[in-house]
């Protein structure tokens, strides 16, 4: 039992974690208890002020065991990922001492103290836009910073990955690569920053979110039915992505959106009435496309497609389009009505081809920051 001086103690540490979007995607496992992948991949970290976890972590003698809250309401605590995470970090915890609240923890104590943790994500949690990976990114991330963890990010990253795979690669901002490792302990499965979120800062990244609902199929068990049925799955994973990864790379070096945009493929009409990739797109698990304009004035161009193709069903632009909502007079747009009266794309042939009510929202977003320290 707690004394009652110890039992008014709380000492607690906030932070926040970016999500990311895969350019080369990581599907199939080749450990499922560890999270170990079948293949090497790549994404661009997002800005965190438009999507991301923030969490908060409190450690008191006067809890009594581990509980966890998102997005307001208390969730199991008891599956082997969340557990993996707290087991890690906990093995990993040194002294703490808050002079100012009078609390000293010595290493050994961290095992016996219990953690609560609140954590809400700022854009729609299982849609497919990877909520778990900025989510256990956080946990890690903010676990380490309040048991005064030592360890560097590559080795946070390889223990995020036991909670969500992709979470590994949202330690860091700008573009990463989870290098899948060899090791049948998955010590050598983390991932590796490739460049910073002001390498390639001209890039704008505009998310379709379709649905906002619960995904019908989980990454967990589409890439469990592929690595199960799929002929092509290890071809995939030995032959195709290993090229494609060192291209990737290259693109990313060099701001080549030629060859970045080719290989994830490309927004069809336009970009073959323009002659050069102006956009690339890609999808996750879930069915929300994220696109990829080269910059600001193509993605402006491309916002004006996009709203002529998908006006809004209510006549509330605020909440048509959030994050960096500049874009928008970028495009001219100030209201519904502009929306209305945006010309058809000259590369489109047949007129009136509008979907009102298929898009949600939109979010514009770009290469954005690793995860950081709140203050509480
Ligand atoms: N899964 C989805 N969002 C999450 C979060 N913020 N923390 C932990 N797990 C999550």
């Amino acid at each position: 039992m707690a004394t009652e001086a110890q039992a008014q103690w709380v000492l607690t540490a906030t932070g926040r974690s970016p999500t990311n979007i895969a350019v080369i995607k990581y599907w199939g496992k080749r450990d499922e208890a560890l999270i170990l992948p079948v293949n090497d991949s790549i994404s661009v970290t997002l800005d965190p002020d438009h999507l991301s976890a923030t969490t908060t972590v409190a450690a008191s003698p006067a809890f009594p065991s581990d509980r966890m809250w998102l997005n307001g309401k208390e969730i199991a605590l008891s599956g082997g990922r969340f557990q993996s995470c707290l087991r890690e970090i906990r093995k990993r915890a040194r002294d703490v001492e808050d002079e100012k609240k009078g609390i000293k923890i010595k290493k050994e104590d961290w095992e016996k103290l219990h953690v609560h943790i609140a954590s809400y994500n700022n854009f729609p949690t299982a849609a497919g836009l990877a909520s778990s990976a900025a989510g256990f990114a956080c946990l890690v991330f903010t676990l380490g910073k309040l048991m005064n963890v030592n360890e560097d990010y590559g080795e946070l990253s390889s223990i995020a990955r036991q909670g969500s795979g992709s979470a590994c690669r949202s330690i860091y901002g700008g573009f990463v690569k989870w290098c899948m490792g060899k090791n049948d302990d998955g010590s050598d499965s983390m991932a590796v920053q490739l460049v910073d979120e002001s390498h390639w800062d001209d890039l704008v990244i505009i998310i379709a979110v379709v649905s906002s609902k619960q995904k019908e199929t989980s990454s967990t068990s589409g890439m469990r039915d592929t690595v199960e049925t799929s002929p092509l799955l290890q071809y995939r994973a030995q032959t195709v992505v290993p090229g494609r990864i060192l291209k990737m790379e290259e693109a990313i070096k060099k701001r080549d959106f030629e060859s970045f945009a080719r290989i994830i493929s490309l927004v069809e009409k336009w970009n073959h009435s323009e002659g050069t990739p102006q956009v690339a797109y890609t999808f996750d698990a879930g069915p929300n496309a994220v696109l990829i304009a080269r910059n600001r004035k193509t993605a402006t161009l491309l916002l004006q497609r996009l709203l002529y193709c998908f006006p809004p069903q209510e006549n509330d632009l605020d909440s048509y389009m959030v994050g960096d909502k500049s874009i928008l007079s970028d495009a001219g747009v100030q209201s519904v009505a502009d929306i209305e009266a945006l010309p058809q794309p000259p590369e489109m042939k047949t007129p009136n081809q509008k979907f009102k009510g298929d898009v949600s929202y939109f979010i514009c977003s770009r290469p954005g920051a690793g995860p950081k320290v709140l203050t509480d």
